[in-house]
C-alpha cells in the first residue's frame, strides 16, 4: 500500500509509543514507524505484552500494528524513508558536570539530531516531541543545517501532554494540541503539516499555533503551574494537621470557586513521576542562567515542599510508632507514582521506602504493576540495614505487619476487605493514608490507629 506520509519516532518510551499508536489508529494514510535503540523495548512492542502499562494501549496498539504502525530498530532505514521525525528521546535532569541536579541532559536528543543528520538524503521535518529547555530548536536547527548535502530541516515543537495512566484517554481527547513553528513559510507550512495530522480527530479550535520558543516553554510551564497546585494543597496539609482543619474540606472549599477549579488539589506524599520535578529544576536552571534569581526561587520553592512533604510523611510514621520501626514489617501499599501506571520513576515511594531501611524497618512492598520496577529501584539500596520483601497481594503483605503506609492510591485499595487485614496484622496496628483514599472513621472502628494526610489523626491511646 502506497502512504501518504513516512512518519518515523525516535524513542520508544511512555510517549513515543502511545502517542505514535494514537496517531496511527486515528490516520490509516500515514505509515508510522517507532525506533528505539533499545531492541528489548522494541520487541516487547511486537507483543501483546507491551513495554509499559496504560489502560486501553493494548487494543490500539493492535488495531493498527502491522498495518501502518511498525516498531523496529534500525534507525537509519527509518530516517531514510521518514517525511517527518518525531524526537521523543528522554531529557532527563544531568546528573554529572555543570548544571548537574538541574539542567537537562541533551545528550540522546543531541544524538538523534546526529543521527538524522547522517541518514537523510531530502528535506525533512523534525518534531520535537520531547520536553525540551526553551531555545532548544535553536540548537537543533545548528546542528541539522549544518549537512553539506542540501537538504533543509524545518524544526517544529510539539510539546506532549499526556499523563501516565491516562495516555490513552489524553491522546484520544487532548484539552489542547500545541505546535510551534518558525514564523516563516517554510515554518507554517510544517506546522500545517502537523497540525494536518492531529485535525484527524482532534477539533481545530484545540490545536494552538504559536512561535517556537512559546511552545517549547509552555511544556515547562504547565507542568511547573501542576505541580505548583500540589505543592500549594500539601503545604496547606500540614498547616491543617497543627490547627483541626481538614485539608479535603479545604480543597473542596477552595476548588468550589470556578476560577481555581477542582482539579490537582489531592493531598498526597507529594508528586512523583519522572517530569514534574525534571522539568521545574530545568525552569529554574534556565531562570539562573538568564539571571533571573526570584525567580528562579519561586519555582524551586515548588520542588522544595514536595521533598519536605514526603519527609514529614516518613517522620510522622517513625514518631506515631513509638519513635521506633526497628524490625517493624511495615507495608507499603503501592509503589508506582501514581494509580494505573507501574512507573516508578520519581515515586515517593522510593523516598519513603529508603528512609525506613534506613531506621531498620522490614519492608512490604505491594502493588499490582510495580513490583519489577521497585525491586530494580530499591535494589541500589545495598547496605540499608532493613529488608524488603515483594508481595503483589496486599492480604498476605499486610499478614503480621504493625503498619500499611498508603503510597499509590490504585482503586482496589479501596475496596479491601480491612476487618480481614486488621485481624492479620500485629496490634497496635497502624494506618499512614498517604493518599487519603480510605475511610478512615471506619478504620478506626475495626481498630486501626489512623494517620491521613492533613487532618487529625485518629488513634485508640489514652
Ligand atoms: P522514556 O525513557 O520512557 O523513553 C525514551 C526512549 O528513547 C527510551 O526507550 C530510549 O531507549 C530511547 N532513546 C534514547 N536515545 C535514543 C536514540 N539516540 N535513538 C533511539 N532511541 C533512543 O521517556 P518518556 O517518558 O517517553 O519521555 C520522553 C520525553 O517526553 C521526555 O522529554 C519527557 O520529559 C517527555 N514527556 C514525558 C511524559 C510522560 O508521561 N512520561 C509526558 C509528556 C512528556
Ligand atoms: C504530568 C502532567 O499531568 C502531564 O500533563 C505531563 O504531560 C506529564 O506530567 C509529563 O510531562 O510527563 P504525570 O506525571 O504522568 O503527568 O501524572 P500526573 O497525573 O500529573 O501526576 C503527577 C504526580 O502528582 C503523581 O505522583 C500524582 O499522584 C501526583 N498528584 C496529582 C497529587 O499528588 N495530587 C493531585 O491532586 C494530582
Amino acid at each position: 500500500m502506497k502512504f501518504k506520509r513516512n512518519i518515523l519516532c525516535i524513542g520508544a518510551g511512555y510517549v513515543g509509543g502511545p502517542t505514535m499508536a494514537v496517531i496511527a489508529a486515528k490516520c490509516p494514510e500515514y505509515k508510522v514507524t517507532v525506533v528505539d535503540v533499545n531492541a528489548d523495548r522494541i520487541q516487547a512492542w511486537n507483543t501483546d505484552a507491551l513495554p509499559i502499562f496504560e489502560p486501553g494501549l493494548l487494543d490500539v496498539v493492535r488495531s493498527a500494528r502491522g498495518r501502518n504502525l511498525f516498531f523496529a530498530t534500525d534507525i537509519a532505514a527509518g530516517i531514510r524513508a521518514a517525511d517527518i521525525i518525531f524526537v521523543s528521546v528522554n531529557t532527563p535532569t544531568k546528573t554529572f558536570g555543570h548544571g548537574a541536579g538541574m539542567a537537562s541532559d541533551l545528550q540522546y536528543w543531541e544524538k538523534t539530531a546526529h543521527e538524522i543528520v547522517d541518514h537523510s538524503d531530502r528535506s525533512k521535518i523534525i518534531v520535537e516531541k520531547s520536553t525540551l529547555p526553551v531555545r532548544t530548536a535553536e540548537a537543533m536547527e545548528r546542528i541539522l543545517q549544518e549537512n553539506k548535502k542540501g537538504i533543509h530541516f524545518e524544526v517544529v515543537s510539539n510539546p506532549e501532554f499526556l499523563a501516565e495512566g491516562s495516555a490513552v484517554k489524553d491522546l484520544l481527547g487532548p484539552d489542547r494540541v500545541l505546535i510551534g513553528s518558525r514564523q516563516t513559510d517554510a515554518g507554517l507550512k510544517a506546522a500545517g503539516e502537523i497540525a494536518g495530522i492531529f485535525a484527524h480527530w482532534v477539533a481545530a479550535e484545540r490545536i494552538i499555533t504559536t512561535n517556537l520558543w512559546s511552545a517549547e516553554l509552555s511544556k515547562l510551564v504547565a507542568n511547573a503551574f501542576l505541580a505548583q497546585r500540589i505543592s500549594s494543597i500539601n503545604a496547606v496539609s500540614a498547616l491543617c494537621e497543627k490547627t483541626g482543619a481538614d485539608v479535603g474540606e479545604i480543597s473542596f472549599a477552595v476548588g468550589s470557586d470556578s476560577r481555581i477549579g477542582p482539579r490537582f488539589l489531592n493531598a498526597s506524599i507529594g508528586f512523583g513521576g519522572s517530569c514534574f520535578k525534571k522539568d521545574i529544576l530545568n525552569l529554574v536552571y534556565i531562570s539562573r542562567s538568564y539571571g533571573l534569581n526570584e525567580v528562579a526561587d519561586y519555582w524551586e520553592a515548588v520542588v522544595r515542599m514536595n521533598e519536605y512533604q514526603q519527609e514529614r510523611f516518613v517522620r510522622t510514621i517513625i514518631r506515631e510508632m513509638f519513635q521506633t520501626v526497628v524490625g517493624k514489617r511495615i507495608v507499603l501499599l503501592g509503589f508506582a507514582f501514581k494509580a494505573n501506571t507501574g512507573d516508578t520513576r520519581e515515586s515517593p515511594g522510593i523516598h519513603v521506602a529508603r528512609k525506613l531501611l534506613e531506621e531498620r524497618a522490614a519492608l512490604v512492598v505491594s502493588d499490582p504493576q510495580a513490583l519489577d520496577n521497585a525491586r530494580r529501584d530499591l535494589a541500589g539500596v545495598a547496605g540499608a540495614p532493613g529488608t524488603v520483601e515483594y508481595e503483589p497481594d496486599p492480604y498476605r503483605a499486610a499478614a503480621d505487619a504493625q503498619a500499611i503506609a498508603v503510597i499509590t492510591e490504585w482503586e482496589i485499595y479501596r475496596k479491601l476487605d480491612f476487618g480481614k487485614i486488621f485481624a492479620s496484622m500485629r496490634k497496635p496496628a497502624f494506618i499512614f493514608d498517604g493518599r487519603n483514599i480510605l475511610d478512615h472513621e471506619k478504620l478506626f472502628k475495626i481498630g486501626f490507629n489512623v494517620f491521613p494526610l492533613g487532618k487529625p489523626g485518629l488513634t485508640h491511646f489514652k
